[in-house]
């Protein structure tokens, strides 16, 4: 008979396909313990309850340039959506060309973060908000002129008060920090990896599975997991090797200024890696541009490993299926400034 040889390699086929099928339902299996995928709608968020008018509202707070004391920066100018939701310059630049201290991270997805910033400083997006406002280097603006920016602007009071129906006092910069923080809620960004979480095998390459399978057995995972792969936790940058100073700069001690325990020296929150292809520079200094370089530093810092190119190269594809696609967000029609509204002020305030 003919068919012997035929049915022999039929059988080692399927056997393989059962194998290879076992084993990215083993890796699957356990990646789902450590890592969750994005949900398909927007989160609730405590304390302010998401509603149409408000994510409307915050869309339009988070593009007004107006919001700035200069009326040159708007929340969208370091965390522009068009570009991964970082503005890609080693650190910000703000309010009188002024420099800031530390790279901006993207707002995509940051509504999964535990606590804000790199250092973790403000527990949420709204409380959050309120910071860049007022920075020096940042909108260096106060509550009380953006309040009255915006309550020079009918149409602003109108969107707060629908907004926020039933409240005696919509128009505050509490609500101001509430609508932007509706807004960024929605900023969620499905990737491949979610597909291949959910159970579609072919949204993962055999590359970016290795990389996955690394980025485990490695150990990244004891930072880097949850829905974000990062955004909780605390960690030295340089548990095992701290980095030079061209990597580290000496100057920012992270969380020691948020906890003054000087076991907070050089800790921030391990960084989320949702869109990390696309959200170069790296670090909080912004120092490092390539993601491979990113990827071995941390090898060596965080886990004391000298990492191979290949390794690395694995990790960095695996790192790439967590870029993901944006809902659409239509730029938004801002009010028409009013006689009454504050005239922009190029003054430096040097906190
Ligand atoms: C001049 C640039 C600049 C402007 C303007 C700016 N940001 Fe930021 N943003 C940054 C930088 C830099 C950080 C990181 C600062 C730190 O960790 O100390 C940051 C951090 C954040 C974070 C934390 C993300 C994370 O992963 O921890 C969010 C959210 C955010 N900004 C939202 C906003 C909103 C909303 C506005 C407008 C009200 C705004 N930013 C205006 C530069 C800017
Ligand atoms: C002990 C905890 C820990 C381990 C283990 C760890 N990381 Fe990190 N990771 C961090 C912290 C903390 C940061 C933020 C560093 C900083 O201050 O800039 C970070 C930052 C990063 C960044 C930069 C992200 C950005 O947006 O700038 C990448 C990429 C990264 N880690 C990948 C990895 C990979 C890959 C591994 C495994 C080889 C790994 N990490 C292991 C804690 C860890």
């Amino acid at each position: 008979m003919q068919t012997g040889p035929l049915s022999l390699s039929t059988l080692a086929l399927t056997a393989i396909v059962a194998a290879s099928g076992a084993h990215a339902d083993a890796l699957r299996d356990e990646a789902l313990e450590m890592f969750k995928a994005l949900p398909s709608t927007v989160p609730a968020v405590a304390n302010n309850p998401i509603t149409p008018a408000k994510i409307e509202l915050g869309k339009a707070l988070f593009f007004d340039p107006r919001m700035s004391a200069s009326g040159v920066f708007s929340c969208n100018s370091c965390h522009n959506v068009g570009t991964g939701g970082d503005d890609n310059l080693e650190t910000s630049i703000g309010h009188g060309w002024q420099r800031g201290p530390r790279n901006s991270p993207t707002v995509f997805n940051s509504v999964f973060n535990e606590a804000q910033f790199w250092d973790g400083r403000a527990a949420d997006l709204a409380e959050q908000a309120k910071g860049p406002v007022q920075a020096g280097v940042e909108m260096a603006n106060t509550p009380d002129n953006v309040v009255a920016t915006l309550n020079s602007m009918p149409q602003y009071v109108d969107w707060f008060n629908a907004a926020f129906e039933g409240e005696s006092d919509p128009v505050s910069f509490d609500n101001f920090a509430k609508a932007i923080e509706a807004f960024e809620a929605t900023l969620i960004t499905p990737a491949p990896f979610d597909a291949w979480l959910n159970g579609d095998d072919a949204a993962l390459s055999d590359d970016q599975k290795a990389g996955l399978q690394q980025f485990v057995d490695l150990g990244c995972v004891a930072c880097h997991a949850g829905t974000n792969l990062g955004g909780e936790g605390y960690y030295p940058f340089g548990l095992i090797e701290k980095p030079g100073a061209d990597i580290l700069p000496v100057g920012d001690k992270g969380r020691f200024a948020v906890t003054e325990t000087v076991d907070d020296e050089y800790v921030f929150r391990a960084a989320p890696l949702r869109n990390v292809a696309i959200t170069a520079p790296y670090f909080h200094s912004g120092k490092v541009w390539d993601l491979k370089v990113a990827v071995q530093i941390m090898a060596e810092s965080q886990l004391g490993e000298e990492m191979s190119d290949e390794s690395a190269d694995q990790i960095v594809a695996f790192l790439g299926s967590l870029t993901g696609t944006l809902p659409p967000v239509v730029y938004p029609v801002m009010p028409a400034e009013t006689a009454t509204t504050p005239r922009p002020s190029g003054e430096v305030i040097v906190e």
